[in-house]
């Protein structure tokens, strides 16, 4: 397996590719991998010819430095872990530089409302980050596919209105979350959380399921109100906010109509470490 760090190692790689007609498969990641990208690597080699795994702790995506400065780290623990996947596979780990040049910055970007809310309200700042680094990262790896999980629901969306308005012509393939047997949501925050937070944590899951029997019969802000007052019981875990949204605008849910698809979003503070997830309503 090849770890590239330079971008004109990639690039001319690429272009090799291209020339050769092979369709390339790209999973970005921000590494501390764990079986969710795994699934994502699956994905893109089953869809594609050739595949590149990303992993860049993107700077310009933390609003908060700590939070930064805590993300887990470990490119050797990562390389290993993607050693299985042989020669079907390169990695890309860049440094800042190489993806940002001398200018680490945001662009800003007009993802049409859907950055407004829940991450975006919360985190300010997040989704131009994102925006910023994967314009950067499509760029040099010019994928055929894309692979993003719904674990991070917003952020696939947003993707996915960054290649309309960049008029990129990459496939984004939206892969499933992958869960831990007690449903907690696979995250490389994961590694920080106390042991009596990781025994706490899959309650997170546990109240969205129960949240999903209550639809359709309840309406969304009584859904909310229900899990708003479920977290009032954890001493361990801290509501930061519930949201019942529709999947494609992402536009809170006043009442269910016909036709839509929603999903319930929330995100969770055990400690410092927030955790977030979301499940499908119907
Ligand atoms: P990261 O959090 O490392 O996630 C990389 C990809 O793995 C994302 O598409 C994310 O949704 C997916 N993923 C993470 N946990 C998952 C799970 N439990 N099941 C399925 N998929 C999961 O998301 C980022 O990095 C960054 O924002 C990035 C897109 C790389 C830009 O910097």
């Amino acid at each position: 397996m090849q770890v590239f760090t330079k971008r004109h190692q990639l690039e001319s790689q690429v272009a090799n590719w291209h020339k050769n007609n092979l369709k390339i498969g790209y999973v970005p990641t921000m590494g501390a991998l764990h079986a969710g990208h795994a699934s994502l690597v699956e994905q893109a080699i089953a869809q594609c010819d050739r595949v590149v795994v990303g992993i860049f702790v993107n700077p310009t995506q933390f609003n908060n430095q700590e939070d930064l400065e805590k993300y887990p780290r470990d490119i050797e623990g990562d390389v290993d872990f993607l050693k299985p996947f042989g020669e079907s596979i390169i990695v890309f780990n860049p440094s800042a530089r190489e993806v940002y040049g001398n200018h680490v910055k945001s662009m800003h970007f007009d993802f049409a409302g859907l950055e407004d809310k829940m991450e975006g309200k919360f985190r300010p700042g997040h989704f131009d980050g994102v925006g910023t680094v994967l314009k950067h990262l499509f760029e040099i790896v010019r994928p055929d596919k894309a692979f993003f999980g719904e674990k991070d629901f917003q952020q696939l969306q947003i993707v996915k209105k960054l290649v309309e308005i960049e008029n990129l012509d990459i496939d984004i393939v939206p892969c499933p979350i992958s869960r831990a047997d007690d449903g907690l949501a696979l995250s490389s925050r994961n590694k920080r959380l106390t042991e009596q937070e990781r025994t706490e944590a899959p309650f997170i899951f546990k109240t969205l399921a129960e949240a999903k029997k209550l639809y359709p019969a309840n309406a969304p802000t009584a859904i909310k109100q229900w899990v708003e007052q479920e977290f009032e019981k954890s001493k361990i875990l801290q509501l930061e906010y519930i949201e019942i949204a529709d999947e494609d605008t992402l536009e809170t849910a006043t009442s269910f109509e016909e036709n839509h698809t929603y999903r319930a979003f929330i995100a969770v503070f055990a400690g410092d470490v927030r955790l977030i997830d979301n499940l499908r309503l119907n």
